[in-house]
């Protein structure tokens, strides 16, 4: 039994996917569903919520799970406490690949704040960029300031009343968001300390134009092994899980 649950949705977790392909490992690969057309994996992929951390108990037992990968976003704590607690029912072994927060450099001016309800409390300016997904927008409902959003896909209905949002997908650049915070005329940039490049371009154009970014830190999540890179975590995975089998669900 070697079968690995990869828990995905992120950059990360692509390039741990085809590492694994790559290496003929028995994994699968675990969306959410949150979006609407998921990029295609090397690996069998299965899609949608367990049902909690006692549904992903009984996928695992089901599929015969031997490790748990939880490469998930790190503000994607549900999910990531859910993989802790099965793995600790099931005597798994657990390793969350997770990329290194971003640290303020040189001529940042940050405001950190520990979520987006303080986030929302913390703005600068009329004109802010909320760079936050559309999962937690609800903490900025009835605010005065106009709010630009940047979503994945095109809503079927106003994500929040009054913002104004535009379309697109990571990885972002430095030249394309500088111009999208001027041709906004933003003054004030709210940001998840996401960590990696794909969402980094935001952070430094707001530095450039000397922008304030409202960073909010990372949710807790119980402690677990941590590796930061693909190379790690399949580092990780030549000493826990043993490889045999075929591929496949
Ligand atoms: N939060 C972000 O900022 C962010 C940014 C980029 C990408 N993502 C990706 O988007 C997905 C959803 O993020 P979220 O913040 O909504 O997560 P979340 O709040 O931790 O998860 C909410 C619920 O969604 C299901 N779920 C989440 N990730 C899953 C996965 N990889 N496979 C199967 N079910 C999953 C679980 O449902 P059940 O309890 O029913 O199992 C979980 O309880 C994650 O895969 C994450 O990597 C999130």
């Amino acid at each position: 039994m070697s079968r690995i649950l990869l828990l995905g949705g992120t950059t990360e977790a692509a390039a741990l996917a085809l590492a694994l392909a790559d290496a003929g490992r028995d994994a699968v690969y675990s969306y959410a569903g949150a979006v609407a057309s998921p990029r295609a994996q090397p690996l069998p992929v299965r899609t949608g919520g367990f049902g909690g951390a006692g549904g992903m108990v009984r996928w695992c037992r089901d599929h015969r799970v031997a490790a748990i990968i939880d490469a998930t976003h790190p503000f994607a704590a549900q999910i990531s406490r859910n993989a802790c607690q099965a793995a600790q029912v099931l005597g798994l072994p657990l390793l969350a690949l997770e990329r290194a927060a971003w640290q303020p450099q040189p001529g940042d001016h940050w405001i950190r704040v520990a979520d987006m309800a303080a986030a929302a409390r913390a703005l600068i300016g009329d004109r802010v960029f909320l760079a936050i997904g559309r999962g937690e927008l609800a903490a900025f409902q009835g605010l005065s300031q106009h709010l630009l959003l940047r979503l994945v896909d095109p809503p079927e209905t106003p994500p929040l009343p009054g913002a104004e949002w535009v379309v697109a997908r990571g990885p972002f650049r430095m030249q394309d968001d500088l111009a999208l915070l001027r041709d906004h005329r933003i003054t004030c940039v709210v940001s998840k300390n996401s960590g990696g490049s794909g969402a980094y371009a935001k952070i430094a154009a707001a530095r450039a134009l000397r922008l304030p970014v409202v960073m909010v830190d990372r949710p807790a999540i119980p402690r677990r092994e941590v590796a930061e890179t693909p190379e790690q975590a399949m580092g990780w995975i030549a000493r826990h899980v043993p490889s045999d089998a075929k591929r496949g669900v």
